[in-house]
């Protein structure tokens, strides 16, 4: 496999050349990434010249259609899964909130559903307060120690046949380290249940086949990946025709409107596509052949954490040798993504603050994971410091946060 042609990758990235932005190294990315360009042109071109009324028969508005059946479609080869089972919603909170209302009127008392306290609370509160419609809510736990979810305790959840649904973090906003979700999707399904997996602090790493992990629901937020403020959703057609419709009656059988109630931002989903052009143009970077959508996806994936991993081994090395803070998610940077989060005994927030004066873009908090940090024995008020970077950071770049986190510790 070529090296990242990092050059290339951070010239589709106007933020880069952004004279207001000059001297700042960007760590907070697991908050939401830059946009790449073409998302802005085509965001900007149907702000333009398509700002109306899509899938009308005159020209403006069918260019404005066929824009956003062209996001739809080209996302979803990407992801290994058809066109009608993408839905783009206004974020993942939302679009979980939406879901979990299908899932009150499909499951019956007594059934259960399990979440972890791993995850963000977009993918947790929605499915606990389904207790109020009598559903049993099983949570399945982090180690207190290391913040790890172990399959084994999750295989205890399931023993008498009654969870109906599996909640679980693809990574953890926090704590970085990827669970392997094929093995947990499969478990999920020989035991009867389906399963919502949060994708949001995973996808900016690298689109993942969502068939081939074989989640029935995955998650994720684009502003996170590279593209528009909204909220991506992979819903399986199997459980999609099962949920019941969250829109409009005589909506009931338009696949892309079925679970998306808030109906759709047209410039955002139309301005989606640059994210597959993007993926496109740095697969045709590295690549001479030309194979299938899912191809590119997996070996651009695999270029951005080739790049992230080796990145972030010096930052590691760097936090692990250090005394006075607990680095959460495992030391080493195979199996986790580069959103490294660390508690000291200054509140999160403040080292953030210091950390700003050095030029470094940084976030301090609980990042709405409080039950996280509560089972990790930390106070979310104190919160912990986020470094987050993705593959368009530069090794120049972690070295400059190093030396910042030298002088501000
Ligand atoms: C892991 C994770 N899940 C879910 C969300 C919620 O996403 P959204 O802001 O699109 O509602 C976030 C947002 O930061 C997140 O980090």
């Amino acid at each position: 496999m070529p090296d990242l042609d990092i050059d290339f990758v951070r010239e589709q990235f106007p933020a880069f050349a952004e004279p207001d932005l000059a001297g700042q190294a960007f760590f907070e990315n697991a908050g939401g990434s830059y946009a790449c360009a073409p998302v802005i042109d085509r965001l900007t071109r149907f702000y333009r010249a398509r700002k109306v009324q899509p899938y009308a028969a005159y020209t403006a508005s069918a260019i404005a259609g066929a824009e956003m059946d062209e996001a739809r479609t080209r996302l979803a080869a990407l992801l290994g899964v058809d066109a009608d089972e993408v839905q783009f919603g206004p974020s993942t909170s939302q679009n979980a909130y939406v879901l979990a209302t299908a899932f009150r009127a499909a499951l019956a008392p007594g059934d259960a559903v399990v979440v972890t306290n791993q995850d963000h609370e977009a993918n947790s509160g929605p499915w606990r307060r389904l207790v109020e419609a009598g559903l049993d809510i099983r949570e399945w736990r982090v180690d207190p120690g290391t913040g790890a979810l172990d399959p084994a305790d999750l295989a205890a959840l399931l023993e008498d046949g009654r969870v109906r649904l599996i909640a679980f973090p693809h990574c953890s906003n926090i704590v970085g380290q990827v669970n392997d979700v094929a093995a947990l999707t499969a478990m999920a399904r020989d035991a009867g249940a389906v399963t919502c997996v949060d994708g949001v602090s995973y996808a900016p790493h690298g689109l993942p086949d969502v068939g081939a992990l074989g989640a029935d629901i995955y998650l994720f937020s684009s502003y996170k990946t590279y593209g528009p403020h909204q909220g991506v959703m992979v819903v399986r057609r199997a459980l999609a025709e099962r949920l019941p419709n969250q829109g409009h009656y005589f909506n009931a059988g338009v696949a892309s409107k079925r679970l998306t109630p808030a109906g759709p931002d047209h410039a955002q989903i139309a301005a989606s596509a640059g994210m597959a052009d993007y993926v496109d143009a740095l697969h045709a970077r590295h690549f001479a052949d030309d194979p299938a959508a899912s191809v590119r996806a997996s070996r651009v994936h695999d270029l951005q954490r080739a790049h992230e991993t080796r990145l972030l081994a010096p930052l590691l090395d760097y936090l692990g040798g250090r005394n006075d803070l607990r680095l959460i998610g495992p030391a080493q940077p195979e199996g986790r993504v580069p959103t490294v989060a660390v508690a000291l005994a200054r509140p999160g927030g403040e080292v953030a603050a210091a950390l700003a004066a050095h030029g470094i873009m940084a976030g301090g908090g609980h990042f709405y994971a409080v039950r996280l940090l509560e089972a990790l024995g930390i106070d979310p008020e104190h919160g912990v410091l986020r470094l987050s970077f993705v593959h368009y950071t530069h090794e120049d770049e972690v070295a400059r946060l190093i030396g910042a986190l030298d002088a501000v510790l």
